[in-house]
């Protein structure tokens, strides 16, 4: 696939990125510390990505103090640990049963990892969301969060997107000293990776999922 002429993008180096960012928990490097500055890159990257209004009332916290680790760690297990154990019947092929392997790996090193990136927004969903509002209200985050891990990933880092401590957001909070208006959207585990064979998952080819005009109506 050739360089796009008219924006000079290598097409098949871009898509590279986006097909091979994977959640990567057992090949985080538990020995390699990253630096700041190259997370506040990321971070800066990631600020290019749509937010609702422009409002940009998105923010990030950097864990790396390993005594805050393993109290958020200890938090993270106490909803992971029975989760993934009491989902056993998720493990339905080869493919699903490496996740939980993976994220049960995760529960065990969490602690460990190099470093915790939190993604934050600076104030509450309303309690009672409509569909909508729930859209919009993440939906000016989390766009942040995955270019977080393209960039990350483009140099060398992988990252975990996870939720279970969320389960114990307003004790993760008081250990941060994260205000009560803020909410905690995801938590990355963040780590150097080691090898680099990251292949694109299976997934359904885009002609199965995308219709043309009318519900269920084929694209041709
Ligand atoms: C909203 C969201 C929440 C997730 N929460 C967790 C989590 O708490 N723990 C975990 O190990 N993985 C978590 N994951 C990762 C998924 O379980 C799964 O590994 C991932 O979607 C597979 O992506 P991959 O093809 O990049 O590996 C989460 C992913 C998303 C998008």
């Amino acid at each position: 696939m050739p360089h796009d002429p008219r924006t000079g993008f290598d097409l098949a180096e871009t898509d590279r990125l986006l097909t091979t960012t994977k959640q990567v928990r057992q090949r985080l490097d538990l020995t390699r510390a990253v630096p700041h500055d190259v997370l506040l890159e990321c971070i800066e990257v990631a600020g290019h990505a749509p937010m609702g209004g422009n409002l940009e009332r998105n923010r990030w916290m950097i864990i790396d103090d390993p005594a805050t680790k393993a109290a958020i760690a200890t938090r993270f297990a106490e909803v992971g640990r029975p989760y993934l154990a009491s989902n056993a019947e998720l493990r339905v092929d080869q493919r699903s049963q490496h996740v939980i392997d993976s994220a049960t790996f995760l529960v065990d090193h969490l602690a460990e990892v190099p470093a915790l990136v939190l993604s934050l927004r600076l104030d509450r969903a309303p309690l009672h969301l409509s569909q909508g509002q729930a859209a919009a209200y993440y939906g000016s985050v989390l766009p942040g969060v995955w270019s977080f891990q393209l960039a990350a990933r483009a140099r060398g880092i992988g990252s975990a997107w996870t939720t279970f401590h969320l389960e114990h957001e307003a004790e993760i909070a008081e250990l941060l000293g994260i205000p009560p208006t803020v909410t905690q959207v995801c938590l990355l585990a963040v780590g150097y990776y080691t090898g680099d064979s990251f292949t694109p998952a299976p997934r359904r080819p885009a002609q199965e999922i995308t219709f043309l005009n009318r519900w269920k109506q084929p694209v041709v």
